[in-house]
């Protein structure tokens, strides 16, 4: 270096990096965009891809037929005559769920499971002649049919007598978890809830020396509460997601079992430092529970529910609860299988399939981001505007607006579709705050505002076209899309 004196060394320097930007540009590959955080961690990406799970509720309510139990029940009242385990994962094969979650002890206190910690236990039931533990054949059973395990533990607790007084309570509730989370092999998700009656006494759950326990037994585990922090609830139990939806919150503003705050988790927050995407927890039945003078939903309600919570960009986390006998009723193994065939029906035919796919631009000219990667059906290839490409800027705003269009060969343009289906690829972070979509460049058939992990519109009648064009807004860096999809459901209103 000491012996290149200016302007020659400037000359080198400058012949050098001239050679050395041409081959590069030979070469190399444009590198994806920068993520928007915050992004999800491995553990929420795997999560956000099951799209639907199941939740069994069954102890010491199925057998006094109630919802919530006083805590005084007998443990002798726990008696199903032919539990099996094996059964309930033909409900959740049924339904096509990848990830079981099993309530291990409800607000009543009993536990499923042989607990070291309380008498009040299936150790002190007639079943299996107190040998038993249900969270050990739950457990067996979900892995034997390769479904992944999840367990509740009601942090309100009516039975023990330590509820109340914090420190013994909290240590209690702590050595449960540790006997759930080193007893039962890996497991994928712990709920926690903040319900609570309103004359319950007085209690501080030490919900943060909880979590970390949690994550110390189980490193690639999600925690589920209100506030997450890896999964937040979605704020009714209905099944229905905000139509606005981010994965993003402040979890911050967020206080576990604090009314009020429901519908910060049904909409998220636009400009939310955590990412702790939804879940909506509801039940095929009316009751969480069991009730013999109670039935499924029908097919209609099941497929309105995933449409405004997996087309709303979250997990759907539907219970089937076991009966007395100790099984899932087989009508509801019934409507779960009629479930997910209509699911099959309707998604596994893709009208958009043999199209060619145009955009505004593209990221490097095409090559890794062209637009027809939202057609390829993989999550991990994605559309994205070229970085020189800011878009239509709205007036005023810092909103920049871009499209993808889709054309249809004639085969298919004549063929008619109700559902359009546009999936971003969050995992660097989620982006569209506004889209909407035309056919043939007539007026859009379906505007909103958030898309995620996946938006689905459910159109009000079917419609044919060979152009398909979605424009989308955002502020938070480019959109980047992963797919779009048309498909027809017949299951739909005006269809049948
Ligand atoms: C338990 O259920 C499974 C799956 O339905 C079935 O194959 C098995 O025979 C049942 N076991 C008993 C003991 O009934
Ligand atoms: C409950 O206890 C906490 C402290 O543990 C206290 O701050 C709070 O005011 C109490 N609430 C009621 C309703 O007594
Ligand atoms: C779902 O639950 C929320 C809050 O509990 C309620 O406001 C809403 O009307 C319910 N929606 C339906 C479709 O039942
Ligand atoms: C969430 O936090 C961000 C960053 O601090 C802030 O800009 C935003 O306003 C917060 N959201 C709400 C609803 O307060
Ligand atoms: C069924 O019975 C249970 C328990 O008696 C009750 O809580 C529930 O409201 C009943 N369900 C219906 C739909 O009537
Ligand atoms: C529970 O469900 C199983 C399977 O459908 C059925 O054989 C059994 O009779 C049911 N038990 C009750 C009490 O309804
Ligand atoms: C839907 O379109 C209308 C009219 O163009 C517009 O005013 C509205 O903001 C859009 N809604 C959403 C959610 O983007």
């Amino acid at each position: 270096m000491g012996s290149c004196a200016p302007p020659w060394c400037v000359l080198a320097a400058a012949v050098v990096a001239a050679v050395m930007v041409t081959s590069l540009a030979e070469v190399t590959t444009t590198p994806p965009p920068l993520p928007v955080l915050p992004v999800p961690t491995a553990a929420q990406l795997r999560w956000q891809r099951r799209e639907v799970i199941m939740f069994f509720h069954f102890g010491m309510n199925t057998f006094t037929d109630s919802e919530w139990g006083t805590g005084r029940e007998d443990p002798a009242a726990f008696r199903p005559a032919a539990l099996n385990a094996t059964q309930w994962m033909d409900a959740a094969a049924a339904a096509g769920a990848s990830l079981v979650i099993l309530v291990a002890k409800h607000h009543d206190g009993f536990c499923l499971w042989p607990s070291a910690y309380t008498a009040h236990s299936v150790r002190a039931s007639p079943w299996r002649g107190g040998r038993g533990d249900v969270v050990r054949e739950f457990a067996d059973a979900a892995r034997a049919r390769g479904l992944d395990v999840g367990l509740y533990l009601s942090p309100w607790d009516r039975h023990d007598e330590r509820y109340g007084r914090e420190v013994a309570y909290n240590e209690y509730y702590l050595a449960q978890l540790h006997e759930l989370l080193t007893g039962y092999g890996s497991v994928s998700e712990i709920w926690f809830d903040g319900a609570k009656g309103k004359n319950a006494k007085n209690m501080t759950y030490h919900f943060q020396e909880w979590f970390q326990t949690v994550r110390q037994l189980q490193s690639s585990i999600n925690i589920f509460s209100d506030d997450g922090p890896d999964v937040r609830w979605v704020g009714d139990e209905n099944g229905s997601a905000g139509s606005t939806c981010w994965s993003t919150v402040n979890r911050s503003m967020i206080t576990i079992g604090e009314a009020g705050i429901e519908k910060y988790l049904n909409t998220g927050d636009p400009r939310g430092k955590d990412w702790v995407p939804p879940e909506c927890d509801v039940s095929i039945r009316p009751g969480w529970f069991w009730h013999n003078n109670e039935t499924a939903k029908p097919l209609s309600k099941l497929l309105e529910i995933y449409y405004s919570s997996v087309g709303r960009n979250c997990v759907l986390l539907l219970n089937a609860p076991p009966n007395t006998t100790g099984l899932v009723d087989d009508a509801d193994i019934a409507v779960l299988r009629e479930f997910r065939a209509a699911l099959t029906t309707i998604f596994g035919m893709d009208l958009a399939a043999g199209s060619t796919a145009t955009a505004s631009s593209e990221r490097g000219g095409g090559g890794g981001f062209a637009a027809s990667n939202v057609l390829d059906g993989r999550d991990d290839t994605y559309w994205v505007p070229a970085s020189s490409d800011d878009g239509r800027r709205k007036e005023g705003a810092h909103v920049h607006e871009h499209w993808i269009e889709l054309r249809r060969p004639p085969s298919t343009a004549g063929v008619p579709f109700n559902v359009v289906r546009i999936q971003e690829h969050v995992a660097l972070g989620q982006r569209v705050e506004a889209h909407d979509v035309y056919v043939d460049g007539a007026a859009a058939v379906a505007n909103a505002t958030t898309v995620g992990h996946k938006r689905l519109h459910r159109l009000p009648a079917p419609v044919a076209g060979r152009t398909v064009r979605i424009r989308l807004a955002s502020r938070r860096g480019p959109p980047l899309v992963s797919a779009v999809g048309l498909h027809l459901d017949p299951f739909a209103a005006g269809m049948m």
